[in-house]
């Protein structure tokens, strides 16, 4: 692989003040903001940084209790189809608290970046690979946006993307800098959560996660922000994998595959690039 070796170059300096803004509200994702389509805020961005640095402490445990220990697996098939062979350069973007840029480094990938614009999330991430040692004690954990990445042309082999890209502003722009900072024949692999396509599913889905997990979700995390309330909406409201194979093409990868999980409660979508 002719990227063995190297490092992507580190974060602009000046990347934490740019990206900090005044605070929105204790309360992000009150039922007023969640009124219509979160996803049409022009102060998405902000709020969306408040929720996570809101709930950063209890971000993993609230994960495997609602997800019943699947999120795991989840990314664990991710980084599977990434196919991250001996020497890969891997950027991990929305990393938050750092879980597939940790499935990255296990699955022997030469150097991973996790990369987030939340400060609190990537607290976390610096911990929780400290704690392990070994090859996830080399992940670098950078603060930096999706929609402007700190990075030259083809820097990476593959780019993955957790649960991040319907939290971002503007999807479409960070999957063309996604496009940008890949070398050919590179892959961009993202996990999403999705909406069941059968209708018993999605309704069983959606009881569970309109009224069971923003409670129970919000006694683990004490979490004042919405987070709860706001991760059903978002899903909702969002891009539906055909749409988010769209954007890939628009954007310019060539070849473009979907893999349901768990009666398509999640998706994972992998792009490739030319070579
Ligand atoms: C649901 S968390 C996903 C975290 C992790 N990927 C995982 O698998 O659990 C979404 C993350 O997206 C980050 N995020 C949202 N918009 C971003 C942006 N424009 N640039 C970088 N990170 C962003 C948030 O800070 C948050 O940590």
């Amino acid at each position: 692989m002719t990227s063995q070796g190297k490092t992507p170059s580190n974060p602009s300096p000046d990347s934490t003040t740019r990206l900090e803004g005044h605070r929105v509200s204790d309360s992000p994702w009150d039922k007023s903001a969640l009124h219509g389509n979160p996803h049409q805020r022009p102060d998405k961005a902000q709020r969306v940084r408040e929720m996570f640095t809101a709930i950063a402490h209890a971000y993993d445990l609230n994960n495997r209790v609602h997800s019943f220990g699947l999120d795991q697996f989840w990314r664990r098939r991710a980084v599977g189809l990434a196919h991250p062979v001996d020497g890969a350069l891997v950027l991990d973007v929305a990393c938050g608290t750092g879980d597939l840029a940790i499935s990255f480094a296990k699955a022997k990938a030469e150097s991973v970046v996790g990369l987030d614009y939340t400060p609190a999330m990537l607290d976390h991430a610096r911990a929780k690979a400290a704690r392990s040692g070994g090859r996830v004690a080399q992940i670098r954990f950078v603060h930096g946006d999706a929609h402007e990445l700190q990075y030259d042309d083809g820097t990476f082999d593959i780019v993955s993307i957790a649960f991040g890209i319907r939290n971002v502003a503007d999807p479409s722009k960070a999957i063309r800098e996604f496009k940008r900072v890949l070398r050919p024949g590179g892959r961009l692999v993202i996990l999403e959560f999705s909406q069941p396509p059968s209708r018993i599913v999605r309704f069983v889905h959606g009881l569970y996660t309109n009224h069971v997990m923003p409670w129970t979700a919000t006694i683990l995390a004490r979490d004042v922000s919405g987070a709860y309330r706001y991760l059903p909406r978002s899903v909702e409201t969002f891009l539906d994998p055909n749409q988010i194979a769209e954007q890939l093409f628009s954007a310019g990868f060539s070849k473009v595959s979907q893999h349901s999980l768990t009666m398509g409660t999640c998706v994972i979508t992998v792009g490739r690039l030319a070579n």
